[in-house]
């Protein structure tokens, strides 16, 4: 968990210059009630119970980290990125004033209904690669 919030204070999320800082719970806790409820019942095995549970060294956390950060984008990928639609959303976006490459995707995202954790992965974490061999079950 060290590991998670070191990286992530060196990113925009962290600190910017509109001063508008993205908590590790905007990203990974639900906010509306029906949500709440739904990832209750339903997420039992989330990230958060590994990482309270048994990832309780750097050595686990690594060798978990794979599995963890796929957790995390299967839920971003059923939710349409819905954590992140919190703060940002497509219709909002100025997208003259974003760079060409980044203009382009997002008016063909907005089209096609793509979640945002399709083309953003390893925005805040160093982005896991996958092992070589199969994960030891803990
Ligand atoms: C609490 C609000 C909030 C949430 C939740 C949030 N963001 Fe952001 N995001 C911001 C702010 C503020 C910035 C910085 C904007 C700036 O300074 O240009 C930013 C910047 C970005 C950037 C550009 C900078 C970079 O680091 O690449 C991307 C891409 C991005 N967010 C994607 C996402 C994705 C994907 C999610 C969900 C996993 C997400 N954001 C969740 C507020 C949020
Ligand atoms: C089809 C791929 C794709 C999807 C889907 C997508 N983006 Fe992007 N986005 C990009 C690319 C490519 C860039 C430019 C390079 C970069 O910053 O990674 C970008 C850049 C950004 C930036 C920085 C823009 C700038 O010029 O300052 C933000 C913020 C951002 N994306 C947020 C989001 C959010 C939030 C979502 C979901 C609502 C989303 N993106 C969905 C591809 C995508
Ligand atoms: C802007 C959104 C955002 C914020 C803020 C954020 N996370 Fe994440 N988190 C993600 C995404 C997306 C993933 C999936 C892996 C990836 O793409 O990096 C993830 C993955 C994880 C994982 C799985 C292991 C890994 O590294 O992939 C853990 C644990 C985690 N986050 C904890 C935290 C903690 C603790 C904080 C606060 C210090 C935090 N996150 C802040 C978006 C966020």
């Amino acid at each position: 968990m060290q590991m998670n919030h070191e990286e992530y204070k060196k990113t925009l999320h962290y600190k910017n210059a509109a001063g508008i800082q993205a908590t590790c719970a905007d990203c990974h806790v639900p906010k509306d009630v029906f949500p709440k409820f739904y990832a209750k019942i339903y997420a039992v095995k989330d990230v958060y119970h590994e990482i309270m549970g048994t990832v309780d060294t750097k050595e686990k956390f690594e060798a978990r980290r794979w599995h963890m950060a796929n957790v995390v984008w299967d839920k971003m990928r059923a939710t349409d990125s819905r954590e992140c639609r919190s703060c940002h959303e497509y219709t909002n976006m100025e997208i003259s004033a974003q760079d060409r490459l980044a203009g382009k995707k997002h008016t063909r995202a907005a089209a096609e209904g793509e979640a945002c954790i399709d083309c953003h992965a390893g925005i805040v974490h160093t982005e896991p690669l996958e092992p070589m061999e199969p994960l030891e079950p803990m």
